[in-house]
C-alpha cells in the first residue's frame, strides 16, 4: 500500500500544518504525505510555511466564487487532480458542505482549541477565558455538517491558571495541540482509528501520544 495522501486546509498562522510535517518527518512515517495544502486567505502565514516544505498549494479566496457550491466544487477538482484520500481541517476557518463533505464522508478530521461539546466556533479560547473556565484543551474529531459537532476522535484537558492570559493559554493549548494532532492524524490515515456507523471505532489499542 503507497503512503495515503493527505490535504491539510488553513486560514492562518499554519503553526499545525508544520507541525505535522516537522512530526511526520522526524519520525519516519511513511504511511502518509502532506500532498497539498488548500489555504483560502492568500495573506496567510501557512503559505510561507508549505513553501520552505515544497508542498504544493491551492489558493482558493472564497470571494472569487459565485457561492459555496461553486467554491467547493474548485476545490474537489484539484483534490482529485492530486488523488487526495484524506483531508486534514488545522485552522481552516470555513464551514464544510455537502460537496465536499460527501465524497471523503469519514476521511475529514478537525482540530480544535476547546472541550468540545463546550466552546464551539470562532475564538474557543476567548470564550474559555469569558466563561472563566478553571479547564478547557482540545478536541480532535471527525467532520459534519456542523459547527464542531462531528463525533470526537481524541480529547486532552490543558488547565488554565487564576491569571491565565489570551497570549498564555493559546501558548498552552497549542503546545498540546503540536504534540498531538500529528499522532492522531498518523492513527486516522491508517485506519487505526475509523468512523463506522456515525461511531469512533479504535482498532487498535491501546493509545498513548503523550
Ligand atoms: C488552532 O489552535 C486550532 O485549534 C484552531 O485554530 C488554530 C490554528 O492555528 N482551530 C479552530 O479554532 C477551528 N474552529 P495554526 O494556524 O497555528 O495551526
Amino acid at each position: 500500500m503507497g503512503a495515503k495522501r493527505v490535504a491539510v486546509f488553513a486560514s492562518g498562522n499554519g503553526s499545525n500544518f508544520e507541525a505535522i510535517l516537522a512530526n511526520w518527518q522526524e519520525t519516519g512515517f511513511e504511511d502518509g504525505q502532506v500532498s497539498l495544502l488548500v489555504c483560502n486567505n492568500p495573506g496567510a502565514f501557512v503559505l510561507t510555511r508549505a513553501k520552505e516544505w515544497k508542498v504544493p498549494t491551492f489558493v482558493c479566496p472564497s470571494r472569487n466564487y459565485p457561492d459555496k457550491t461553486a467554491y467547493e466544487l474548485a476545490i474537489l477538482e484539484v483534490l482529485q487532480k492530486h488523488q487526495i484520500d484524506f483531508i486534514v481541517l488545522a485552522g481552516y476557518m470555513r464551514l464544510l458542505g455537502p460537496t465536499l463533505l460527501a465524497p471523503y464522508e469519514g476521511r475529514i478530521v478537525n482540530l480544535h482549541p476547546s472541550l468540545l461539546p463546550a466552546f464551539p466556533g470562532k475564538d474557543a479560547i476567548g470564550q474559555a477565558l469569558e466563561h472563566g473556565v478553571r479547564i478547557s484543551g482540545i478536541t480532535i474529531h471527525f467532520v459534519d455538517e456542523g459547527l464542531d459537532t462531528g463525533p470526537i476522535i481524541y480529547q486532552q484537558a490543558v488547565a488554565l491558571d487564576p491569571d491565565e492570559t489570551r497570549q498564555t493559554l493559546t501558548a498552552k493549548i497549542q503546545q498540546v495541540e503540536h504534540q498531538v494532532y500529528p499522532e492522531i492524524v498518523k492513527a486516522c490515515v491508517t485506519e487505526q482509528v475509523v468512523l463506522e456507523g456515525g461511531k469512533v471505532k479504535w482498532r487498535k489499542q491501546p493509545f498513548n501520544v503523550r
